[in-house]
C-alpha cells in the first residue's frame, strides 16, 4: 500500500486557507482518494485541549507557547497524521510547521536554531509533500476574519506584525519552492480552489 500524501495550508488571518482546505478534500474525494481534514493546533482530543489553553490566553513566556504548540503537534502526528498516511489515505492539514516558524520564530522571537531543532524532533519524517501558502493583504484578511467574528487573539496584532507574518510565509515559499506554492488569496474562492486542484492534479495525481 503506497503511503498517503500530506498537504498543508498556511497563511495569515482570514487568508481563506480553511475554506480552501475543505475544497481540496472535496476535490480529492471526487477523485476517489480518501482524505482526512485536520488542523493545528488540534486534530486529536489531547491536542484540541492544548489548543483551548494556547488560544485562550497569551502565556507570560513565549517559550511556553512555543513548547505547547510543539507538544500538540507531537500528539497530532502520533495519533492521527502518521497512522492515516501509513494506511495510504491522504491528510490535509490547516496550519503546520510553517505557522510555528512564522508566528513563534518571526513574531515571538524564538531563536531559529531552537525552532529548527524542535521541528526536527517533533516532526521526524512527517514533512508535508506540498504546502499551499494563501497570500493576502493583511488588511483584507483581518477584515474578512472580523466579518466572520473569527478573531483569534493574534488579530489584535499591529499592521506591522501582520506584514511580518505575510513576509515570513513568502520567505519560506521562496526558500522551499519544491514544497511550497503561493496562491493569491484575494482571488475568487472558486477560482482559487480550481488553481489548487490543478496543482495537486499535476504534481500528485498524474504521477500516481
Ligand atoms: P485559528 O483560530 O485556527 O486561526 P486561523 O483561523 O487563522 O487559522 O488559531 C490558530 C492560531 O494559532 C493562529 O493565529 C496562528 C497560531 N499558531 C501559531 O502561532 N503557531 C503554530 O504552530 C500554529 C499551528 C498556530
Amino acid at each position: 500500500m503506497p503511503r498517503g500524501k500530506f498537504i498543508t495550508f498556511e497563511g495569515g488571518e482570514g487568508s481563506g486557507k480553511s475554506t480552501q482546505a475543505s475544497h481540496l478534500v472535496s476535490f480529492l474525494g471526487g477523485q476517489g482518494i480518501e482524505t482526512v481534514l485536520t488542523r493545528e493546533p488540534g486534530g486529536v482530543p489531547f491536542a484540541e485541549q492544548l489548543r483551548e489553553i494556547i488560544l485562550a490566553k497569551k502565556p507570560a513566556s513565549p517559550n511556553t507557547e512555543f513548547l505547547l504548540f510543539a507538544a500538540a503537534r507531537c500528539e497530532h502526528i502520533a495519533g492521527l497524521i502518521e497512522p492515516v498516511l501509513s494506511l495510504g489515505q491522504w491528510v490535509v492539514c490547516d496550519r503546520y510547521i510553517d505557522s510555528t516558524r512564522v508566528y513563534q520564530g518571526r513574531l515571538a522571537g524564538i531563536e531559529p536554531e531552537l525552532i529548527a531543532t524542535v521541528e526536527r524532533h517533533t516532526v521526524g519524517a512527517v514533512y508535508p509533500d506540498l504546502t499551499f501558502i494563501l497570500d493576502v493583504n493583511p488588511r483584507i484578511g483581518v477584515a474578512r476574519a472580523q466579518a466572520r467574528g473569527e478573531l483569534s487573539r493574534y488579530d489584535s496584532a499591529s499592521d506591522a506584525e501582520h506584514m511580518t507574518v505575510r513576509q515570513g510565509f513568502l520567505d519560506i515559499a521562496a526558500a522551499e519552492p519544491m514544497r511550497c506554492v503561493v496562491v493569491d488569496g484575494s482571488e475568487d474562492e472558486n477560482e482559487i480552489a480550481r488553481q489548487i486542484a490543478s496543482v495537486v492534479d499535476r504534481r500528485m495525481l498524474q504521477q500516481g
